[in-house]
């Protein structure tokens, strides 16, 4: 199965995609993921982005596209995937279209306010990328990932202006893309505002 996780930031994607890796058996691909990793490895991709994704801007559709590009090429993603954070755009979904063809994208469907406080209490590690939140989803040990026991940190872009930065991005450029797909008949909404075990039946449900 391929899909394409679609959402506003802080919708939960993330969560539901490390819990849909396991049901589905394919890798979980994301992109803000990818750039997060080039930054900690301080590499020349990371020296690039950071500051892009500090403030909340998208990282340029030609860097994005090929990274996606490369990442799908390889041999784990031969009987599927979860693009989680990709496309943003909708040249980055013309793209897609030349090198893979998704089964389904799912649209988080989640009003602004929950995203705000999903974000603001967000904490993830800095080892594994794992996330926790400081109400709806407690380490079992304060500030320590429970799967690798590494450091949790807020992320620079969970910052209030950022915050606020990358809801006007997701509504300019990346919403659009629910009506790219719905009208390819690929779309799939599913409701994220409940807790993480009904969004997680919702998604099995959407998936038969
Ligand atoms: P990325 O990492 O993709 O950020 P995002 O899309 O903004 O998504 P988030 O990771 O913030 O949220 P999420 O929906 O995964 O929510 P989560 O599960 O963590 O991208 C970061 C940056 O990279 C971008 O801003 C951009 O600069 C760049 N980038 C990435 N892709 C790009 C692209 N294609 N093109 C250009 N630039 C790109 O959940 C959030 C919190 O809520 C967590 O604390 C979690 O524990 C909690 N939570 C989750 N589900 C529930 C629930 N059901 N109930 C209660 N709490 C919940």
């Amino acid at each position: 199965m391929k899909l394409i996780f679609l959402g506003p930031p802080g919708a939960g994607k993330g969560t539901l995609a490390a819990k849909a890796v396991d049901i589905l058996n394919v890798p979980h691909i994301s992109t803000g993921n990818i750039f997060r990793a080039a930054i900690a490895a301080a590499s020349p991709l990371g020296l690039k982005v950071k500051s892009i994704l500090d403030s909340g801007a998208l990282v340029d559709d030609d860097t994005t596209i090929g990274l996606v590009r490369e990442r799908l090429a390889e041999t784990d993603t031969q009987k599927g995937y979860i693009l989680d954070g990709f496309p943003r755009t909708i040249p980055q979904a013309e793209a897609l279209s030349e090198f893979s063809q998704v089964d389904k994208v799912v649209n988080f469907d989640i009003p602004d306010t929950a995203v705000v406080e999903r974000l603001g209490g967000r904490r993830t590690c800095r080892k594994c990328g794992a996330n926790f939140h400081i109400h709806f989803g407690k380490p079992k040990k304060e500030n320590v990932c429970d799967h690798c026991e590494g450091e949790l940190y807020t992320r620079d872009d969970d910052k209030e202006e950022a915050i606020k930065k990358r809801l006007e991005v997701y509504r300019e450029q990346t919403a659009p893309l629910i009506d790219h797909y719905r009208k390819k008949d690929l779309l799939v909404d599913i409701d994220a505002t409940p807790k993480v075990d009904e969004v997680v039946e919702n998604f099995k449900k959407s998936m038969g």
